[in-house]
This record gives structure tokens, sequence and C-alpha cells, in this order.
């Protein structure tokens, strides 16, 4: 056990709402597990806050020809209160944009500086002439050099994932003017990660030693440290982020990957002079919920930072990031407006934060991707809410008014009958492992689970009511009923406490419900619920209602309005690109047997070599190492594809096509293209699984 714990969520970018993707993702997941460090007696200082630095934000201001302090002052309050809200926990919700993170996240800089910690050095970087802007990350677009990815970011590419450098991408853009920028040297501070690379493939492997991280996650770090780490550069030329702090950095800024997780020491800064108390000490747990995009960030560059800076700051224990979540079965977007936005949703059902919460933990990305569907909100909240949760307690409740005036007699501490009281220790079974099951299920991070398991004793006091029918013995033994109804209270003394996690707004209501003082907690912690069979109980109301999907939407909900907005727009974008694809499809031509096809011996292939034939404009001459032979094959791509672009490219060969003369060259194969009259591209066959040589069939 942990002295203190140090729980941070991702802090989500001030440049727009957030949805319920991100709520999944990074904070129901959090405050789950910090209410439940809480509720046992733990030291936790939860923190959060906006990013309020990076392109998405300067990008968005540039667009709407507004300042970034619009942006974020705008959408800070509107997230804060979202979170709040939904009861997302957080000690502190700050900002980036605070005066108290400037100067802690200044400070750390220099620190890493003084200790002679960055390669500084002049390099050339593309440059937008009309903006006089030097273009880094999301400031340039082009050709992704691994995938042929159109729409690649200077620092990633979003289509195969992989990390980027601007003057890797094949014709480059700026996203500001949309010109071709020219190279201009400039002047910037790199972490020399590769030589860090040992001490993090050691570090990651103690830590997955002392706690095991999520396969996926370990997964990602792995292929990171497999393509060996390279420096990356920790400053960047704008004019909106933490300044450099070192004369001669004019017109520079922080990096927003070092600025934004330096935001979590501010933030427990700027709540508590005892910040170093937990930053500072070997005893703290220190645990990052987040997505997988930001998988590298808390899991190497962050860690390394924190290592060269020293001065005694902890690395974090666990990074449980979360996968992401789809609705109904598509990406949401943010750009498209498709996406269930918490401020919508919050507006359109206040009193509904319990029904979101318990639909994103019973639905959570924890391992994979999932999917946010209406029709399976609807059902979920109509059968483990209304029905089994509610339901449960709900009758429990209203039996003992009705038949006890609210207050079973002190006789149901007595023995029952043989055949209730078998079934009355089945219960006492159940509720006596609950404690066990859920605490391994909390540190393990699998939170669904977890809430799984509380209401498998809501399951079992069901089964329990529906095997006894108390309903029939009052009539017959009114003492036996009682009993029966008491093991009841007791199952419901459980649910609220272990559902507070979870679903905290009913918890509190079942609370109510039963006069609970902060005592009646702890004694419950203690597995001494039998003191709650003779508590005198309220009137109880209903816990849950149906979601009447069909109404709401009738109603003109804003959630299911903007969705729609979105699907349409999609249909739209789709029946315009119609006509001009349907054109370019060529017709399916006669059938042909398999022995047909098996004639071809369709290869995968690298291209080793190409040149422009002189002969030809149309042709290029490609040398292509096809696994058990190179082969001279001419390609008619010369006008679409630049020769040195194509250098290493894996490509689909036909392998047995007869030899053939062209422009005074022979071509012995053909390179296989996608084709239609709008666009001339390869097949991808890239990855491990298509070595050259590989068959094609
Ligand atoms: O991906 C994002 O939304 C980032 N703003 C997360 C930052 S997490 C941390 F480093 F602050
Ligand atoms: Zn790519």
């Amino acid at each position: 056990m942990s002295a203190k714990y140090l729980v941070t969520s991702a802090l989500p970018y001030a440049n727009g709402p957030l949805h319920v993707g991100h709520l999944t993702g990074a904070y129901i997941p959090a405050d789950i597990y910090v209410r439940y460090l809480r509720m046992m007696g733990e030291d936790v200082l939860f923190i959060c806050g906006s990013d309020e630095h990076g392109a998405a934000i300067t990008l968005r201001a540039k667009k709407e020809g507004i300042k970034p302090r619009d942006i974020i002052d705008k959408y800070h309050p509107i997230n804060k209160d979202c979170f709040e809200k939904l009861g997302i926990g957080f000690d502190n919700y700050h900002r980036t944009s605070a005066e108290l993170h400037y100067q802690t996240a200044s400070d750390f800089f220099l620190k890493l500086s003084e200790k002679d910690v960055f390669n500084v050095k002049l390099s050339e970087q593309y440059y937008d002439e009309e903006f006089g802007q030097f273009l880094a990350d999301r400031y340039i677009t082009g050709t992704c050099p691994k995938c042929d990815f159109h729409s690649a970011y200077g620092d990633q590419c979003e289509n195969c994932g992989s990390d980027l450098s601007p003057t890797e991408l094949i014709n480059p853009k700026s996203t500001l003017s949309g010109a071709t920028p020219v190279l201009k040297e400039t002047k910037h501070w790199y972490l020399p990660m590769d030589k860090l690379q040992d001490w993090v493939s050691e570090w990651i492997e103690k830590q997955n030693k002392s706690e095991t991280w999520k396969k996926h996650v370990y997964g990602q770090c792995q292929s990171w440290l497999k393509a060996g780490l390279q420096e990356r550069a920790m400053t960047r030329d704008l004019d909106w982020g933490v300044p450099v702090p070192i004369e001669g950095a004019d017109g520079k800024v922080l990096y927003v990957w070092l600025d934004a997780p330096i935001g979590y020491i501010s933030a427990t800064k700027d709540l508590t002079d005892n910040w170093e108390d937990y930053w500072k000490n070997e005893d703290t747990k220190l645990v990052h919920f987040i997505g997988k995009d930001n998988i590298v960030f808390h899991c190497i560059i962050f860690p390394i930072l924190l290592h060269l800076h020293g001065e005694g700051f902890i690395l974090p224990t666990n990074i449980p990031a979360n996968q992401f979540m789809n609705l109904e079965g598509d990406k949401m977007s943010t750009s498209r407006n498709y996406a269930v936005w918490l401020h919508e949703y919050l507006s359109d059902f206040p009193d509904k934060q319990d029904e979101l919460r318990y639909y994103l933990t019973a639905n959570m990305p924890e391992n994979k991707d999932s999917d946010f569907s209406w029709q399976d909100f609807k059902e979920k909240n109509d059968k483990d809410l209304v029905g089994l949760l509610g339901g449960f307690v709900h009758r429990t409740l209203v039996l003992i008014q009705k038949n006890f005036e609210g207050k079973l007699p002190d006789s149901v501490n007595d023995v029952a009958g043989e055949t209730v009281q078998k079934e009355i220790d089945h219960v006492h079974k159940v509720l006596n492992d609950l404690p066990e099951v859920i605490n391994k299920s909390i540190h393990n991070y699998e939170f669904r689970n977890g809430l799984n398991e509380v209401l498998n004793i809501a399951r079992e006091g069901n089964r329990f009511l529906n095997e006894t029918e108390p309903w029939k013995l009052l009539k017959t033994d009114k003492e036996e009923g009682a009993k029966v109804l008491a093991t009841c209270l007791e199952v419901v003394s459980l649910l609220a406490v272990y559902l507070e996690p979870f679903i905290p707004f009913s918890a509190d209501k079942i609370k109510a419900f039963l006069n609970f003082n902060d005592n009646d907690k702890s004694e419950i912690l203690k597995g001494n619920y039998t003191v709650f069979r003779t508590r005198k109980v309220n009137q109880p109301e209903h816990l849950f209602t149906r979601f009447d999907l069909d109404a709401y939407k009738k109603e003109g909900k804003q959630v299911f309005k903007t969705m729609e907005a979105a699907l349409k727009a999609k249909e739209n974008a789709i029946a315009e690109s119609t006509p001009a694809v349907t054109k370019s499809i060529a017709p399916i031509k006669p059938l042909i047997e398999y022995d047909d096809f098996a004639k071809l011996d369709i290869r995968i292939g690298t291209i080793l070599e190409a040149e422009k034939l002189k002969k030809s404009k149309k042709l290029l001459k490609l040398l292509v190492d096809i696994g058990i032979e190179k082969r001279q094959i001419l390609s008619g791509i010369a006008q679409v594809y630049e020769p040195e672009t194509l250098i290493g490219k894996k490509v689909v060969v036909l392998a047995n096509l007869a030899p053939k003369k062209m422009a005074g060259a022979e071509s012995q194969g053909m390179i296989l293209m996608s084709d239609t009259s709008e666009a001339f591209t390869f097949i991808n066959p890239e990855g491990e699984d298509s070595p050259n040589g590989a068959a094609v069939s």
C-alpha cells in the first residue's frame, strides 16, 4: 500500500468542447479510481486542467481570425463545468496559461538547460514566407513517406501512426497559406532521447514488473524502442506558449509536449504548498490516466524529462491508457462535429449524469476500441439500471415500508428456518466476497469488471428475492418474511457504498433512503453490514427511469440533432463525390475460373532503384527486389511519382508476365497499381507480414 497517490488525467486542449470519447478515455476511469481510493481512506490528489497551448489552439484562432486567448477563455470554463456536473472530482482543474505554470515550466526547462541536457543546434526547417512563420507539427501537411496518405502532419501520420518530421513529408504544404514552404535556418533545443534508450528500456521493464502495464501500452512502448528513439526538439518558433527562458531565444516557445505534462506539477503546486510531499516522495504512487494517442509522451518523453531534471521527482508507476470509443460504428470527429458532446448531453439530460457514467464504464475501451450506440445505451439503462438495480432497491424498500412502516423488528437477528437460512447464507457469502473482488479490479484498472461485480450483488439480491418470495411469506409467516427483507437491506446498504465510485449521484440517493451517516460507511467497509437489518428506511423514489429514445429524438434533443446533421453532411459529401467515382470505375470483366487466376505469379517486392527513362515521358525504370531475384521493371508512373520518392517502397509485382521491350529497355514484370481516372496509386503491402517474395493469392 502506498502512503500517497498522485492521480492525473490528461489535460484536455481548451480548443473546443469535450465529448463522451474523452470522458470514457481519461476522466471516468480516473474518477472511479480516485473515489475508490478515497473511500478506502487513502491520501490522494487528483489533478487535471486545460492544456492551453499547441497548434490545435493557434490554428483554430488563425482560422477564425481571433486570438488564442479568446478560445481558451471560452472553453476552459465550459469543460470545467461539464466535469463538475458529471461528478469528476478533481482537486484542481488548473490552466497552462496561468502565471504559476509559466514559472514552473520555465524553471523546469532552465534546470535542464543548466544541466546541459539539450543539444542546441541550427537546422533548416520549413518556413511559410507569406505568414512569416516556421512550420512545425500540425502547421505543415504532405504525403506520408511510409504509407502515401495525402494529409499526414509534420509530426505524425494519422493513417499509419508513423512518427514523422516535417522534412520527411512528400509535397509539403503550409497549413496556414497552402503554399509550398521554403527551408530556412533556425536554432532549437533538442532532447537527446537516443542517448536515453537503454535507460527507458530498463525503466519500463522495471515498472512493468512491479505493476503490470496494459498490454497495448507496453506494446506501443516496445515498438517505439524497437524503432530506436530519436532526438526531439523541445522548442518551437511560435508566438503562443511559454517563452524559452534563455537569452537569444526570442520568438521561441516550449514544445507543447514539454509544457503540458509539467502542467500536472504546476496544478499540484497551485493546490497545495505541500506539493513536494507528493511529487518528490518515493512513497507516492503516480498514475497517469490518458488516451492511447498520448502513450509515448507519458511513457517515454515525460519520464525522460523528469529523470534528467533530477531533484527527486518521482516517475509514474502506471499509465493505464484507454483505447478509443467510436460512435455508432464511426470515428468521433471534432472537425465533422460528429460526437456526443458533454455540454449538449448535460443540457438535454441534466439529471442523467449517472446513466452516462454507467454506460461509459460498462462500455469502456479498456483494452480495445469500443462503440457508443444509443440503442445499446437505452438497453443497458433499461435493463441494468431501471430493471436490475433500481428495481431491486425499490422492491426491497417498498416492502419494508408497506409491511413494517419502514423499520424491521429486532427478531430479524434470529436464525431463520432451514430453507430461508440456507439462501441467506448464500447471499452473505456473495457479500463477503465483494470487497476483495472489487479491490482487485480497481487496482488492476479493470473498471468495467469492477462495476459488473457490484451489480452482481444486486443480481444475487434479485435471485434471492425471487427464490424466497417474501411477499408470499409475509402473509403466512411475517417474521420469516422480515428476515428475507433484512438480508435484502444488507445488500442495499452495500450497494450504497460500493456503487459510489461508479455512479455517485445514485449512491447518494440510496444513502438518503437508508439515513446513512459517516460512520455507516466505515462499518460497511469493515464488513459490519448486519446493523442495517433494522435500520429505519425512508419511502424510496425510483432511482432511474426508462430511456425513451424515440420520444427524445422526436422532442429534438440536441445530442441527436448534432449527430444527425453530421451524418447528413457525410451523406451529402458522399453523394457529391459519387458521380466522379462511378465514372472512374471500369465495368467488371467476364468471369474467369480459378485455374486462370492461378497462372498469375504475384509477389511482394521492394523498389531498390528508380530513374526516368530518356526515351519516354511516361515510363520509369525500376529495379525491384522480389525476394528470389532482382528485376528491371518499367512502369508508366513517371508523370505521377518522382523517382527518388519510390526508393524503399513496397510494391505488388506480377512476376511471370512475359518480358517486353519498351522505349529501348526491357521490362521483366509489372507493378500492380490501383488505377481510376482520378488517381494512380500503389497497392500497399507494408509490414513484416509481407516480406519480399511473398506470393499474393
Ligand atoms: O491530447 C491531448 O488532448 C493533450 N492536450 C493531452 C495533454 S496531457 C498532458 F501532458 F498534459
Ligand atoms: Zn502514413
